[in-house]
């Protein structure tokens, strides 16, 4: 099929929207969101879902050792590293709709459009569904795309456990998709993923394409305080080792890391447990995690002297012990000159408002981006609100996006094939 013909290409924006909407129920919340954390049943239930539509859209599927799935389209030179496409269908507890699964659903709406038309590429196209993106059950994030990219081995992923005990290995086999490819045994020409933004920053310059260039530093820690379970009747102020006093402190040292260092760092808790949890003990233990990130990994670096020195004064002050674990560390990302370049040029193409931006949030594209030549594309999403039930994206913003990366992904296939 001719340039021109490529050049013409559309997806078909109804179908993709009715897709996201279908895919939305499987997990779907009372709010409108989404929670369907990574290896549960609605996990298994989705994942099914996606690979009939990729074997209905012609596409062999294929699962690693960590359950991440790959839909191959063939292309004309079956000697040719798939050019590939996708992103995240798990969600957070209250997840929105959009965040990781436009990315995929927008890979398989390309080849569904490819299909109609009858093109075909030159170097195979792939579509992937990472498993858990998010970290929300699992620590780290971008877990099994840390795996594919060699920055994990499988054994690190297997033995992660959620907050329950259970741990990734045993859940991966129990929803059946621990796979048999080893993780990372096949190369990628080129990986684009489309997500929302997950900020304000599209918005309120009224763009509809954000050109991405790379993803900032980001470090997460546990941090455990201990102090002494005691009556919360009888136990006189100055003896107490509260420890849920000296967390909540921690938070506040935290909370002002992240201003020491704005406009660009960022800080949070996120999470915390405090034990026994009952009204008249005072807390003995307490539990959080700490998520921290910069686009300059040497300010990241700073951030952590100052979290360094602040804990260990807080728990001093009170008479408590605590432990801090750097749990995670994934440096700044730079994305590939000619996949950026690529994604300008087709949304030039398009005539979609664009500006080149920075990734607030971690994504599998980042880990990619040691293996393959990666980029990704980002769409708008109401007040930049994410990992919320209620995130919003507009259909006309993702269906231009889907189209970018349409685009994209042919305009590096016929690249390749010129190589
Ligand atoms: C992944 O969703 C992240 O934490 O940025
Ligand atoms: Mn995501
Ligand atoms: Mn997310």
């Amino acid at each position: 099929m001719s340039t021109i013909a490529a050049a013409n290409l559309r997806v078909d924006g109804d179908r993709l929207w009715e897709t996201i909407m279908e895919t939305a129920e499987i997990g779907g919340t009372p709010k409108g969101g989404i929670c369907r954390l990574t290896l549960t049943d609605l996990d298994r239930q989705v994942r099914h879902w996606f690979a009939d539509a990729c074997v209905a859209a012609g596409c062999t599927v294929t699962v690693d050792e960590v359950g991440n799935m790959f839909a191959r389209r063939p292309g004309k030179d079956p000697s040719l590293p798939p050019i590939a496409m996708g992103s995240h269908l798990d969600t957070q507890p209250t997840g929105g709709k959009y965040d990781g699964v436009i990315g995929v659903l927008a890979g398989l709406e390309v080849l569904r459009t490819l299909n109609d038309s009858g093109y075909e590429t030159n170097a195979p196209l792939e579509v992937v569904n990472w498993t858990n993106e998010e970290g929300s059950r699992f620590a780290p994030a971008m877990l099994a795309s840390g795996v594919f990219a060699g920055v994990f081995p499988p054994s690190y992923a297997y033995e992660r456990t959620d907050r329950d005990g259970k741990n990734f290995l045993d859940e991966l086999e129990r929803i059946g998709f621990r796979g048999e490819k080893k993780a990372g045994d096949h190369k990628f020409g080129a990986f684009f993923e489309l997500h929302i933004e997950q900020g304000p920053i599209l918005e309120a310059e009224q763009k509809t394409i954000g050109i991405v260039t790379g993803v900032q530093g980001m470090r997460w820690y546990e941090v455990t305080v201990t102090g002494t379970d005691s009556h919360a009747g009888s136990t006189p102020m100055r003896l107490r080792r509260d420890a849920l006093l000296g967390a909540s402190r921690m938070v506040e040292a935290v909370h002002r890391i992240g201003w020491a260092h704005a406009p660009d760092a960022v800080a949070t808790v996120g999470l915390i447990e405090s034990r026994p949890n009952s009204r008249n003990v005072i807390p003995g233990e307490v539990f959080f995690t700490i998520d921290m990130r910069h686009p300059d990994d040497a300010v990241l670096a700073r951030m952590e002297e100052d979290l360094d020195r602040a804990l260990p004064e807080i728990a001093a002050a009170l008479q408590l012990d605590h432990k801090v674990e750097r749990v995670w560390d994934s440096p700044a990302v730079k994305f590939d000159a000619a996949c950026i370049d690529a994604v300008r040029q087709a949304a030039a193409a398009e005539n979609a408002p664009a500006r080149e931006i920075v990734s607030g949030a971690g994504h599998d594209a980042a880990y990619i981006a040691r293996v393959a030549p990666t980029s990704m594309i980002f769409v708008p999403c109401e007040k930049g609100l994410s990992h919320n039930e209620l995130e919003k994206a507009e259909p006309e913003h993702v269906i231009a996006g889907a189209n970018v990366l349409l685009r994209a992904v042919l305009q590096m296939d016929a690249q390749h094939a010129r190589e």
